[in-house]
């Protein structure tokens, strides 16, 4: 969800705003995504990387995360949206990772859309955190050596019994992944828009379902 400070500073606001609306848009576009028919979809929150962000907008952003997952829940179950969380607990303030819980448990018998929230999340961390957990598993004996493949490598990330994304939607124009879930994309569709996230709208996640109807995927074969 990029450019929240580019569309702040354009609308001659302070960066924090640019956080507040792009908090607003996210709503209309779960409900979006479920009215297309899309299973999960996964926002990319705060990264491992934006803890080096000034310290009054990283405290803002959290304050923001906070309030908003206490005052959605209702929400979330009016629309039947099961939440999830991808990333690492560990410097997580205290007041967070407690609204969190909170949505995650009381959202979590919800048959609907998977809203999977990428919060202090980082591909790479991902990846160091479930190779410790298969070392781990080897040490203890409930995992062979010969037993570990891509499958079972898999299980270990966060997204563990989530499928790979179909289709990466950036906002804010730039053109690299930015460590976000480094594995699982490697043979997902990426569609990217100029568009500020504060500005993205349903008619625009339409127009990348669209453009992603059209795409052949080949998989690495010679498609059809
Ligand atoms: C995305 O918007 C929000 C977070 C990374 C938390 P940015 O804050 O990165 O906005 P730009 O890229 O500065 O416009
Ligand atoms: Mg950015």
């Amino acid at each position: 969800m990029d450019g929240n400070g580019r569309w702040a500073k354009e609308h001659g606001k302070i960066r924090t705003a640019g956080h507040q609306a792009g908090a607003e848009v996210l709503k209309d576009i779960v409900k979006a995504a479920d009215a297309l028919g899309v299973k999960v979809l996964t926002v990319y929150v705060f990264s491992t990387e934006n803890w080096k962000r000034p310290q009054m907008e990283v405290d803002f952003i959290m304050q923001l995360l906070g309030a908003y997952l206490k005052k959605e829940i209702p929400e979330f179950n009016a629309n039947n949206v099961q939440v999830r969380f991808i990333g690492s607990r560990n410097g997580l303030p205290e007041s967070v990772l407690e609204e969190l819980d909170l949505v995650l448990q009381s959202t979590a018998k919800n048959t609907g859309i998977i809203l999977n929230l990428a919060i202090n999340y980082g591909g790479r961390e991902e990846i160091v955190s479930a190779t410790k957990k298969i070392v781990g598993a080897v040490q203890s004996g409930d995992l062979k050596v010969e037993d570990i493949d891509e499958k079972c490598f898999e299980n270990f990330l966060y997204t563990g019994d989530l499928p790979a994304p179909d289709l990466l939607i950036r906002t804010g124009g730039d053109f690299r992944i930015s460590n976000f879930l480094l594995w699982q994309l490697a043979y997902t569709e990426i569609w990217t828009t100029e568009t500020y996230w504060p500005d993205f709208t349903p008619e625009l996640l339409q127009t990348a379902v669209a453009e992603f109807g059209k795409r052949e995927r080949r998989f690495g074969g010679l498609g059809n």
